[in-house]
């Protein structure tokens, strides 16, 4: 499957590896798309990888992940071309932070969420909100003691969960659906859980898992 992904960050890059490694073909969208980064990226990858703007790579994906700054979402959709989304399912990977002395804050919540926001901007794109709940690192064929974590996502469209879940069973997690995208009121403050576990428990070996009988 063709696999377009916005963003040049840890995120996508992880992430469009994991698609590749897993037989897809990937191509990352940035504003600057030959950047040192990402050139060390097609290096590494080889050549299912390519790079190209934000509009580029969701024309490509057959399936598009959203892996960009979580603020700037609409910005990014408007450089993307709203039209490149119709009909595809779309794996929301943001988090809408702010950066503060004090830490990360949300700047959407709790009776909204970015994802929802993502839906609206694309009401023709099947939103599917995941692995925002998880440090890069472990993006990919995350190796704890006790397991494949688990990884929450949401979405309104029940095929393109299917689909996502499948994803997430072949990069290593134990998929959890928690419902229709409002689920992202739950999803996206998780990520703020996570980092303060991070740093109160110094490492970002962490993902999370529910226990069940
Ligand atoms: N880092 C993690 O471990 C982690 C874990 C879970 C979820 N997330 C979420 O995943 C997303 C990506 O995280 P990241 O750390 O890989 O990267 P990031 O630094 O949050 O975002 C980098 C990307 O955002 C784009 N961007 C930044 N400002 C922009 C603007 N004004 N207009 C358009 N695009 C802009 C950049 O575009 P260019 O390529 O053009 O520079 C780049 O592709 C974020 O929403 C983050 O909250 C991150």
């Amino acid at each position: 499957m063709q696999v377009g992904i916005l963003g040049s960050g840890d995120v996508a890059r992880v992430l469009g590896a994991g698609f590749i490694a897993t037989g897809h073909t990937v191509r990352l969208g940035s504003r600057t798309p030959d950047s040192e980064p990402l050139v060390a990226w097609k290096k590494k990858v080889g050549p299912s990888g390519s790079t190209g703007s934000f509009a580029a790579a969701a024309e490509y994906g057959e399936l598009v992940l959203l892996c960009t700054h979580g603020v700037d979402t609409p910005a990014v959709i408007q450089l993307a071309g709203p039209r490149h989304f119709d009909g595809k399912v779309l794996i929301d990977v943001t988090n809408p932070l702010n950066q503060t002395p004090e830490g990360p804050v949300l700047t959407v919540g709790f009776s909204d969420s970015a994802g929802e926001g993502v839906q609206r901007l694309l009401p023709k794109a099947k939103v599917v909100k995941a692995f925002n709940t998880v440090g890069s690192l472990h993006m990919f064929r995350p190796q704890f003691p006790g397991g494949p974590p688990d990884m929450f996502y949401c979405g309104n469209d029940a095929e393109a969960k299917r689909q996502v879940a499948s994803i997430l069973t072949s990069f290593g997690w134990n998929p959890i659906d928690v419902g229709g995208i409002e689920g992202a009121r739950l999803l996206e403050p998780m990520c703020i859980l996570w980092v303060t576990c991070g740093i109160r428990l110094g490492s970002w070996d962490i993902a999370f898992k529910l226990l069940r009988k």
